[in-house]
């Protein structure tokens, strides 16, 4: 499995999207939820696609099947992950980093010199792939996240410096 091409959201993609959240982040994304997000100034969303075999994957069209998405936005020379997921079962293959790379790309071309995201403290695998992405810690929300019977989460607020060399 390799990723084909990481491409901004296409014109009625919007279900594709959808699914990957709903399935990637176990929280379901509504379509208005979506649209008005993505409607929001400076957002976008990238879809990760990979090589499938046709007849082995239910819901595969014409060789592809959508692996994994990020949501980002750049404003005023700032960029933020607003989201970033990949399919259970294409996990540790390199898709995460690879959207990563790209949206790191986007934001250096829409002229942002850093970029920000936020992650769970209980999130190691997420953590992860941004220390390698080259992210660091800059600060830590306590109980940001607050999920059904669990103790509040805190949020590690992670930056790196985005490069023109970088797009
Ligand atoms: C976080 C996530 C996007 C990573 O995607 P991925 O495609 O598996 O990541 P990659 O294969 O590109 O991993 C790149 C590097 O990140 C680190 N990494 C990724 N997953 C890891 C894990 N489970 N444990 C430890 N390190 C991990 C590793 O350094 C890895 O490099 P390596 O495989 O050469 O060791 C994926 O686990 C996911 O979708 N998680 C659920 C959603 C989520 O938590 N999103 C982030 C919060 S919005």
């Amino acid at each position: 499995m390799t990723v084909v091409e990481i491409r901004p959201l296409a014109e009625g993609e919007g279900a594709v999207l959808d699914a990957l959240y709903t399935e990637c982040l176990d929280e379901p994304l509504a379509a208005p939820v979506r649209a008005s997000l993505l409607a929001s100034p400076g957002m976008w969303a990238s879809i990760a696609w990979v090589e499938v075999e046709v007849e082995a994957e239910a819901g595969a069209a014409e060789g592809r099947a959508a692996a994994g998405f990020v949501m980002a936005r750049s404003i005023a020379g700032e960029a933020e992950i607003v989201g970033i997921g990949v399919l259970p079962q294409r996990r540790r293959a390199g898709i995460g980093g690879a959207l990563l790379a790209d949206a790191m790309v986007r934001a250096a071309a829409l002229g942002a010199e850093a970029i920000f995201l936020e992650v769970a403290e209980d999130n190691p695998a997420a953590a992860a792939l941004y220390r390698s992405a080259g992210f660091r810690p800059v600060g830590r929300r306590p109980g940001y996240y607050r999920r059904k019977s669990k103790l509040p989460i805190a949020a590690l607020i992670m930056r790196r410096t985005v490069k023109k060399s970088d797009s």
